[in-house]
């Protein structure tokens, strides 16, 4: 079988390689890859750059990419049966409530080999069925991203809790993690307000029910514009995507009791700038929670998939790359020109 490996090498690196087609053990699930949706984490594995989680560690010749839609070819558990569409959950042991460690160890594509190949055999828990309604990019898209952004808005507190509906969601960027927090946020009946160094990106946000944008280029000191839009009140929960460039400025517009999620670090995984206010300030200041986020559970997974269900949400794809022009997939993601998510396509049946 086709697969693509990794030396950790750089983006150019990434070799199409033959490998051998795995066979499932007792408990394992043989599965037929169709499609798989990027995510900035891929580029940093391929470019070596992953090094901030301790115990993940480096593999040579690493098979990249988790995040997959598939159909079951051969099952050898009785969880799944031939022909059923299945995604493949991030952290394959993170099934229910908080992550460990142990979990950490179990992520695909670094430490765990990957799903960009056409054939991976998985244990039949570390599956969850596809939304028919849903067509195999859109699935593909789900495991990080979309769950992520899942647990930002709802991690800490019961689906229809009563503040539920009157609160303000800030989306930092137009990446698969802020467009996917967008659409949940929208369907839950949240205000959003979203950031983007695009205006043209900014106008197609509003076609996804953006209420409020702010261009973060053309206004660096946007978390004024954003504590203007909110009659200086303030946002109730954060997607702090950005990191170094932008977490200062996420404290300077959150209402009193907000939710900061350390999510990303798209800006800078290091300080930059000369207000050293610190953090045990600022978080007490407005009495603000900060919460770093490591994607979530298969029980999550699994509400959140009903939820898309029942609001019929079509997760947002900007492009569609061949498997054989996935090295050209992965450049694009990391220039940052797409809004939503990038996805390769594997297989056609
Ligand atoms: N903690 C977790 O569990 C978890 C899970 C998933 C992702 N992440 C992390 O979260 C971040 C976002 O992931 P993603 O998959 O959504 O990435 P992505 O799709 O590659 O997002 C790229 C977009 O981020 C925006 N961006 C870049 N610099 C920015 C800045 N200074 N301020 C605001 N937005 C900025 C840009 O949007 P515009 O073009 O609109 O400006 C860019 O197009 C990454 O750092 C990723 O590693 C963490």
């Amino acid at each position: 079988m086709k697969q693509y490996v990794t030396a950790q090498d750089g983006l150019d690196g990434l070799r199409l390689t033959e490998g051998v087609k795995p066979e499932p053990k007792d408990g394992e699930v043989l599965v037929k890859v169709k499609t798989v949706a990027l995510n900035y984490r891929d580029t940093e594995v391929v470019m070596g750059l992953y090094g901030h989680h301790k115990s993940v560690g480096q593999a040579q010749d690493l098979v990249p990419c988790s995040d997959m839609c598939g159909t079951v070819v051969t099952s050898h558990s009785s969880l799944w049966k031939e022909g059923q569409r299945v995604m493949a959950i991030f952290n394959q042991t993170h099934l229910v409530g908080q992550i460990k460690e142990k979990d950490m160890a179990s992520g695909l594509g670094l430490p765990l080999p990957g799903v960009l190949a056409e054939y991976r055999c998985f244990p039949a828990e570390g599956l969850v069925a596809v939304p028919e309604y849903m067509t195999d990019e859109e699935a593909s898209t789900l495991p990080i991203a979309t769950l992520t952004a899942w647990m930002a808005i709802n991690g800490m507190r019961p689906l229809g809790s009563p503040a539920n509906g009157a609160e303000t969601v800030l989306l930092q960027g137009t990446g698969g993690v802020a467009i996917a927090g967008l659409q949940i946020a929208h369907a839950a009946g949240l205000k959003t307000i979203i950031t983007s160094s695009s205006d043209d990106k900014l106008q197609r946000t509003k076609q996804l029910g953006a209420d409020e944008t702010v261009n973060y280029r053309s206004q660096p000191e946007w978390q004024e514009e954003v504590m203007r839009l909110t009659n200086n009140n303030g946002v109730d929960i954060v997607f702090e995507n950005g990191g170094a460039q932008t977490l200062r400025k996420s404290f300077d517009c959150v209402s009193f009791g907000a939710l900061i999620n350390c999510i990303g670090y798209l800006s800078g995984k290091e300080d930059v700038g000369g207000d050293r206010t610190h953090t045990n300030v600022l978080a007490l200041r407005r009495n603000i929670t900060l919460k770093g986020i490591l994607n979530g559970p298969k029980e999550r997974f699994v509400e959140m998939a009903k939820f898309y269900e029942k609001h019929q949400i079509h997760p947002v794809i900007d492009r569609v790359f061949r498997f054989e022009e996935a090295k050209d997939a992965l450049k694009y993601l990391y220039s940052g020109g797409h809004l939503g998510k990038v996805v390769v396509r594997v297989a056609d049946s």
